[in-house]
């Protein structure tokens, strides 16, 4: 996919810490069409790695998708972060970006009118690609029940556009509100396995969403979701060694850094794409050691297997991990 440049067009502010961009192609050209979940790689200024910000479509117009006039975006400012979203702070109207894409990773499936609702679920930011998921739904006559969780109702973006498009659709949930507070247990409860189920949010609602609906007996091809973060480092990771057998490599893996980000360091060309512990890309067979898994990619099995590893994202338990690589 060719890299475009766009301009940003209006800038809104949806909550304290979210602000919707609004691009366009020079002289308002045709933008390439995408489908809900799509996200578009932002080049940051400064910064090595690109970053993904998903399309928000919050009209219920299947044209807005086929042969879009603009693209928004909803970037919530994370002050600790990388810069990525600091630098989209900053940015004004007339200013322009490079971006790539869109790519979707986080597709909606096909279904008839008739399919059993739709379980949407997102969290904070986590509602832009979930918005777009309620238009195309909406938009195709489909079912769905959309629940919209933040710490506060006044954080929550989007949400007047969200009422307009959802309806009697939309739940919203906030923590300060113990009558709205979201409930998982209760939502997955009356749901179905037949349901297909989407989520996007923090990385601890996903966890929960996802361990919830395997408990229910949800088919892992019925439940979805889509992380925009990469690894991150946890409180009482550990540096390890890293012997790569076939390579006769031996290489040191601080504590802030991944297999991965190392191996690229140190010459290596290891196979990847998602880096966010998703796609199996950069999997790699473990003959020694203890893995510490952190991918979403592999079963549980897999993972109590200790025989594959992410190298993306998991780590090492063990003081030693050989790879057979
Ligand atoms: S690159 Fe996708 S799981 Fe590691």
């Amino acid at each position: 996919m060719p890299s475009m440049t766009l301009t940003v067009e209006e800038i809104r502010q949806e909550s304290t810490l979210v602000r919707a961009l609004r691009l366009t192609a020079p002289g308002g050209a045709a933008l390439p069409a995408f489908g809900p979940g799509a996200h578009l790689r932002v080049t940051i200024p400064a910064l090595t790695e690109p970053r993904c910000y998903s399309l928000v479509q919050l009209d219920a117009d299947a044209g807005a998708f086929a042969q879009p006039d603009a693209y928004w975006l909803g970037v919530r400012r994370e002050d600790a972060g990388g810069g990525g979203s600091r630098f989209m702070h900053t940015l004004q109207v007339g200013q322009t970006l490079t971006v790539d894409g869109p790519r979707n990773d986080f597709p909606l499936h096909e279904a008839p009118a008739g399919d059993p609702p739709v379980l949407l679920i997102a969290g904070g930011i986590g509602i832009t690609p979930i918005a777009s998921m309620a238009a195309a739904l909406t938009a195709a006559g489909r079912r769905y029940a959309l629940h919209l969780c933040g710490r506060s109702r006044d954080q929550l973006a989007f949400l007047p556009a969200l009422q307009t498009l959802a309806g009697d659709a939309l739940h919203v949930h906030a923590d300060d509100d113990a009558d709205t507070a979201f409930d998982l247990a209760a939502v997955l409860d009356a749901a179905k396995p037949e349901q297909h189920l989407y989520v996007c949010g923090p990385k601890g609602m996903i966890d929960a969403v996802v361990a919830g609906a395997r408990e229910r007996g949800w088919p892992e091809a019925h439940v979805h979701f889509e992380l925009f973060v990469t690894a991150a480092a946890q409180a009482g990771d550990t540096a390890f060694e890293l012997e790569l057998r076939q390579s006769g490599r031996t290489l040191h893996i601080p504590a802030d850094k991944t297999i991965l980000e190392v191996m690229e360091a140190e010459g290596c060309d290891p196979l990847y794409d998602c880096k966010r512990g998703e796609c199996g890309v950069c999997q790699a067979n473990v003959l020694e050691g203890e893995p510490d898994h952190r991918d979403y990619y592999l079963s549980e099995v897999e993972k109590a297997s200790g025989k594959v590893i992410q190298l993306c994202i998991s780590r090492a338990r063990s003081a030693r991990l050989v790879l057979d690589l």
